[in-house]
C-alpha cells in the first residue's frame, strides 16, 4: 500500500499559543495517527529568517516549537519530524526550482504584493523598498519543501492556499521542460472544521495582534491571561450569549460537546464573568498541566530535542538525497560516469 504523504511546515517566529494548537497542532497529531498516512512536519527555519533577522528569537521559537509538539504527543517514529535547515537539499532544490518558476508569477504572490501596496501607500519612490529576495522567492522555498517529498496534502491556513497552488504551476513546468513526472501535484486541505481561535480582544488569536495565550506559561500567568479576555459588561445573574464571546470559544475548543453544552446553559442561567473565567482557567489548567511538565523537561534537555530532530533530518535525507540525484540528471548536473 502507499501511503498518502501529508506535509506541513512550522515557521519558527513566535512561541506556539492556544490558537496555533487548536488550529494546527492539534489535528496535525491526530492524522500522523492515521496508519494510511506518512506525515512530515518540520520546522520551516530557513522561512524564519525571511521575517526575523533576531538569531536568539530564532533558535529559541524553534527549540520551543519543537518541544511543544513532542511535549503534545507527536509520535516521531511515525511522522518525520525534521528542521528544513537540516536538509541541505530544500536548498538545492530551491535554485532548481527559481530557474524554471516565472517572475511575473513571484509578482503576484499576496505577501509581495501586500509589501509593494504598504510601500506605495506610505508615499515612497521605490515600490520595492525594504523588500528582501527572500521574502519575493518564499514561495518558491516553500513549493521545495513539498516537492522535495512529493507530498500529496499539504494542511494549511487559508493565507497559504496560493503558495500550494504556485506549488502546483512550478511542479508541472517542471515535469513539461524536462519531460517525465519527476513531480506529483499537491493539493492544499483547509480545514474548515477546526477552529480559528480568538484573543484575549477578541480578534483572531495572533503573535502579530499581541493577544495571545501561549501554550506553556506557568499556572499564575495563565490565570492572569485567562482574566484579562474581553468580555462585556453584563452583571451575574444577567443571562448571557455565549455565540460570539471569545472565552466560551475558548472554553469549546477544549471541551467535549457535552461539557460545551453545560456551560452554554450557565451562561443562560447568568453565570457572572469572573465565575466563568475561573472555570474556564480551571479546566485549560487541567488539560495543560500534563503537556506542561513534559514540556519543560524537555526545554531542560535541548540535547534529547537535537537528537530527535537529526534523526528525523536523516529519515528525510534518506529520500531528499536519492530524489535530487535523479533532479540533478534530469536538469544536466548528473555525473560523467
Ligand atoms: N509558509 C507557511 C506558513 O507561514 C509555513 C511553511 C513553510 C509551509 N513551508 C511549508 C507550510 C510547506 C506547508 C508546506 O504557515
Amino acid at each position: 500500500m502507499t501511503k498518502t504523504r501529508v506535509l506541513t511546515g512550522i515557521t519558527t517566529t513566535g512561541t506556539p499559543h492556544l490558537g496555533n494548537y487548536v488550529g494546527a497542532i492539534k489535528p496535525a497529531i491526530a492524522a500522523s495517527q492515521d496508519p494510511s498516512v506518512q506525515s512530515y512536519y518540520f520546522l520551516a527555519d530557513l522561512h524564519a529568517l525571511i521575517k526575523c533577522q533576531d538569531p536568539r528569537r530564532v533558535q529559541e521559537s524553534r527549540l520551543e516549537i519543537a518541544a511543544t509538539w513532542l511535549a503534545l504527543g507527536l509520535d516521531t517514529d511515525n511522522a518525520i519530524f525534521y528542521r528544513q535547515s537540516d536538509v541541505p537539499e530544500i536548498t538545492e532544490l530551491t535554485w532548481m526550482l527559481s530557474c524554471v518558476c516565472a517572475k511575473g508569477l513571484m509578482n503576484r504572490a499576496h505577501a509581495y504584493k501586500a509589501a509593494v501596496a504598504e510601500n506605495e501607500a506610505a508615499g515612497n519612490q521605490d515600490p520595492d523598498k525594504g523588500i528582501t529576495m527572500g521574502l519575493f522567492g518564499y514561495p518558491v522555498l516553500m513549493a521545495a519543501d513539498i516537492l522535495m517529498f512529493n507530498a500529496h496534502k499539504v494542511p494549511v491556513g487559508r493565507d497559504q492556499i496560493q503558495h500550494i497552488e504556485m506549488a502546483r504551476d512550478i511542479a508541472a513546468r517542471f515535469n513539461h521542460l524536462f519531460k517525465g513526472d519527476y513531480f506529483s501535484l499537491p493539493e492544499a486541505v483547509v480545514d474548515d472544521r477546526v477552529a480559528v481561535l480568538n484573543g484575549l480582544d477578541g480578534r483572531k488569536m495572533s503573535k502579530s495582534y499581541n493577544n495571545t495565550i501561549p501554550l506553556f506559561v506557568s499556572e499564575k500567568k495563565l490565570l492572569k491571561l485567562v482574566r484579562k479576555i474581553k468580555t462585556n459588561s453584563l452583571e451575574p445573574g444577567e443571562p448571557k450569549d455565549p455565540d460570539g464571546c471569545t472565552l466560551f470559544q475558548i472554553y469549546s475548543a477544549f471541551a467535549t460537546a457535552e461539557e460545551s453544552a453545560a456551560m452554554r446553559r450557565e451562561y443562560e442561567n447568568g453565570i457572572g464573568w469572573g465565575e466563568a473565567k475561573n472555570r474556564v482557567f480551571e479546566y485549560l489548567n487541567e488539560q495543560l498541566r500534563e503537556p506542561r511538565e513534559r514540556y519543560q523537561a524537555l526545554m531542560e534537555d535541548p540535547g534529547h530535542i537535537e537528537q530527535v530532530l537529526l534523526k528525523g533530518a536523516e529519515r528525510a535525507r534518506g529520500e531528499a538525497v536519492p530524489f535530487l540525484d535523479r533532479l540533478r540528471q534530469a536538469v544536466g548536473l548528473g555525473r560523467f560516469v
